[in-house]
């Protein structure tokens, strides 16, 4: 129930999300539907980030309704009945009195009666924002209600005539973030950071990559935190060269390099780190030099994360150092110009260097508006994680640097002045990677866990 509670200033974002709304208009946002995944089973629900921002109501079936300039409520909420026979089975449910009194709706509605009052809200609206293309279940009935409108206008000339995305609207306000979702993100970096400096410190050769995963996780509910923002990756040796490895069923040998993506969910809010760090005591030669490269590369991109900067320059500057680090370890050769060019880092550095980050871990926010790279504002919150990934079999590389995969990715809130690295606590420097590493070993003993 705790974490039901609104504590977060949703009142005071529907104000600005409706001041910059036309009169006359209403806009709707639907939850996303729950997913099942086998029999009776679901999985677990994560509410729609643009309802969760707007409301911190975090029950499935739910329509949020704004509107502006109407006769009537500028807030409406429906919202699935109380039932006390499913509430047993599924749990609690607010309601439609816990909607007015907890969630501060003017108007709330059973989510079954939705059609049957649609219409009438949006009757007057002569716009009306609503994600169309991606309204899912929602789709059909909104369908439904405009057609009934539709019918009707033909005496009366009433309902909406424009659709609009509120994408431009509403996500530019969730991109830059206020000092109470700051603080949350904050938060969500420490935990986010703890958890990977415990993986770091308890990582021993024949543990599995899964006990990794379990022990980050148990970390992030340990502290409170909602769980993980997005499946935690864990790839030891040539794992992390895929980017994406989530089976994390392999076991972790001695003398490989553990890479481990993941960050923890506060109140709806992702902190996204990765670190690589050796299962021994230390690096061996090819892995530090790789390590170094990213590290150095890592360092200098954070530095640039200043307002003025934008995600497309970020991108291009760390192809550039990515790719004359990789003509120095011998992984490409030729002139980096002509690399760059020719796409050729690709082999060995194939996604983004950053993200903006929020509710969503690649969170809303256009990174160009009208065919420019927009600059970056204070109060933005990215990821700074350029990697270099040598694949097992990759030909014509030095034999050391095989089967490595590096990433090392921080959380950044821009600034007017130095960027602010949230993520700090979770080592990166050699000698601070390698002297955990030594205290773990000691501490936990070499061998796994029976
Ligand atoms: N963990 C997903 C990403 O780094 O973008
Ligand atoms: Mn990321
Ligand atoms: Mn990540």
């Amino acid at each position: 129930m705790i974490a039901d509670l609104p504590s977060l200033p949703f009142a005071e974002r529907r104000a600005r999300v409706l001041a910059a709304m036309p009169e006359r208009s209403a806009a709707v946002f639907p939850s996303l539907p729950v997913a099942p995944r086998n029999g009776d089973v679901e999985y677990p629900y994560r509410q729609h980030s643009d309802v969760l921002w707007l409301t911190g109501f975090k029950e499935p079936e739910t329509v949020v309704l704004l509107r502006k300039g109407l006769d009537g409520p500028s807030f409406v909420m429906f919202v699935r009945r109380r039932d006390p026979e499913m509430e047993v089975w599924t749990g609690r449910r607010a309601g439609v009195d816990g909607a007015r009194e907890r969630f501060g709706a003017e108007a709330a509605h059973e989510v079954g009666d939705v059609r049957s009052h649609l219409g009438g809200y949006l009757r007057e609206a002569t716009a009306l924002y609503v994600a169309f293309g991606r309204t899912g279940w929602f789709g059909p009935v909104l369908d439904e209600a405009l057609e009934g409108l539709r019918r009707a206008k033909r005496q009366s000339w009433h309902g909406p005539m424009a659709l609009l995305d509120p994408g431009p609207l509403l996500h530019e306000l969730r991109l830059r973030k206020t000092p109470d979702e700051v603080a949350v993100m904050r938060r969500a970096a420490d935990i986010t950071a703890e958890a990977h400096r415990q993986a770091m410190e308890a990582v021993r050769p024949g543990m599995g990559e899964y006990e990794v995963q379990a022990l980050v996780e148990y970390t992030f509910r340990r502290r409170g935190a909602d769980g993980w923002g997005y499946p935690t990756i864990v790839g030891a040796g040539d794992n992390a060269c895929i980017l994406h490895y989530v089976e994390n069923d392999d076991r972790i040998e001695e003398g490989e390099l553990v890479l481990v993506d993941a960050g923890a969910e506060v109140s709806g809010y992702t902190a996204d780190i990765t670190r690589t760090f050796p299962a021994g005591r230390r690096f061996d030669p090819g892995q530090r030099d790789l390590y170094d490269a990213v590290l150095d590369v890592q360092k200098r991109l954070v530095d640039l994360a200043r307002p003025g900067m934008d995600l497309t320059r970020l991108q291009d500057t760390a192809i550039r150092w990515l790719t004359e680090r990789m003509v120095d370890l011998r992984l490409l050769r030729g002139d980096v110009d002509g690399l760059v060019e020719s796409k050729a880092f690709r082999r060995f550095y194939p996604h983004g260097v950053s993200h903006f980050l929020g509710m969503d871990v690649h969170d809303v926010g256009a990174s160009v508006l009208e065919g420019r790279p927009r600059p970056l504002e204070a109060g933005m919150v990215i990821t700074v994680e350029p990697g270099l990934y040598v694949p097992p079999d990759a030909p014509k590389v030095p034999k050391r640097l095989r089967g490595i995969g590096v990433r090392i990715e921080d959380d950044v809130l821009l600034t007017a002045g130095d960027p602010e690295v949230l993520t700090t606590a979770a080592p990166k420097e050699v000698a601070d990677v390698e002297a955990l590493r030594r205290s773990g070993l000691k501490k936990y003993g070499r061998s796994p866990a029976a």
